[in-house]
């Protein structure tokens, strides 16, 4: 039976973004126990690139094949546009998770370190959204966009080495990675109070928690903090995409967009 075709990224080796190829496949049959979905939009994130660089099986990383038994599921329709739909499942996950982490009551000082990536943007409306006071720490060009997230005050990794004396932070979180070192997240880490936590973006696993998940939609429906889309490329430029997000001063998010 012809099923017809699709388009589908495969990854056809490790390291650079090259080894992304689109090809055209024959649409697979779900079994009785399976399901196929429609992908209308995906992202590409940091874990996109260590995957792609490192020593794991390539797998298709992207298609355009229709839904054919659950529909409604994925032409569900939000108030958010679909491209910022598309990645709020995994990366508002790990974000919200490590957030947790810092109990985060109103007034208490929070310090997100990296505020302008993917998790650094919603970690700094998640606090602001507890009520906390938010300082955020990003490079120059990005400080009127991480004070127009709501952080109260932001501090430039470029030009500074130390947080003001006398600073102290209730929770700092660490949203670039402990491979991102600096003496000013040094200072950060020091100026954690007694009763305080510090807590990196890559201690430990992402834990899918569908309750999680809840909590998101109902916070980016209701307005508690939107979802940001730095750029988004058509399927055809996954390796484009690939290339922008490897260079690590993403601003939010990648998409790309699957069926236009
Ligand atoms: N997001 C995910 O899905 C995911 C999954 C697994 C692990 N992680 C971990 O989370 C980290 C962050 O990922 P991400 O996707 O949120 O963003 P990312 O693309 O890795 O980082 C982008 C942000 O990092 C900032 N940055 C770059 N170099 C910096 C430096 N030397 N000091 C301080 N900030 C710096 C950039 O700010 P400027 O442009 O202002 O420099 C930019 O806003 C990853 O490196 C990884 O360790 C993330």
């Amino acid at each position: 039976m012809n099923r017809g075709k699709m388009r589908v990224v495969r990854c056809t080796g490790y390291r650079p973004p090259d080894v992304l190829e689109l090809v055209e496949t024959e649409v697979p049959a779900p079994k009785e126990n399976e399901l196929r979905i429609a992908v209308k939009a995906s992202a590409v994130t940091a874990s996109d690139i260590f995957i792609r660089s490192s020593d794991i099986p390539p797998s298709i990383s992207n298609t355009d094949a229709p839904s054919d038994r659950y529909p409604q599921a994925a032409q569900a329709d939000t108030r958010i546009g679909l491209l910022r739909r598309c990645r709020l499942s995994r990366v508002k996950n790990r974000a919200l998770q490590y957030m947790e982490k810092g109990n985060i009551q109103p007034n208490q000082h929070v310090l997100i370190y990296g505020a302008s990536g993917t998790s650094g943007t919603i970690a700094v409306q998640y606090a602001k959204y507890l009520g906390a006071r938010v300082t955020g720490v990003c490079s120059t060009k990005n400080l009127d966009f991480v004070e127009s997230l709501g952080a109260d005050t932001v501090i430039d990794y470029t030009t500074t080495d130390s947080v003001e004396p006398g600073v102290e932070f209730d929770f700092v979180l660490d949203s670039v990675g402990k491979i991102k070192n600096s003496p000013l997240k040094q200072s950060c880490k020091n100026a954690v109070r007694n009763s305080g936590s510090y807590v990196s973006i890559d201690n430990g696993d992402l834990i899918l928690s569908s309750s999680r998940l809840d909590q998101i939609s109902t916070l980016v429906v209701g307005g508690a903090f939107t979802p940001v889309v730095e750029k988004s490329y058509p399927l055809e430029q996954i390796v484009a995409a690939h290339k922008y997000v490897q260079k690590g001063h993403k601003r939010g998010g990648v998409a790309i967009r699957i069926s236009e």
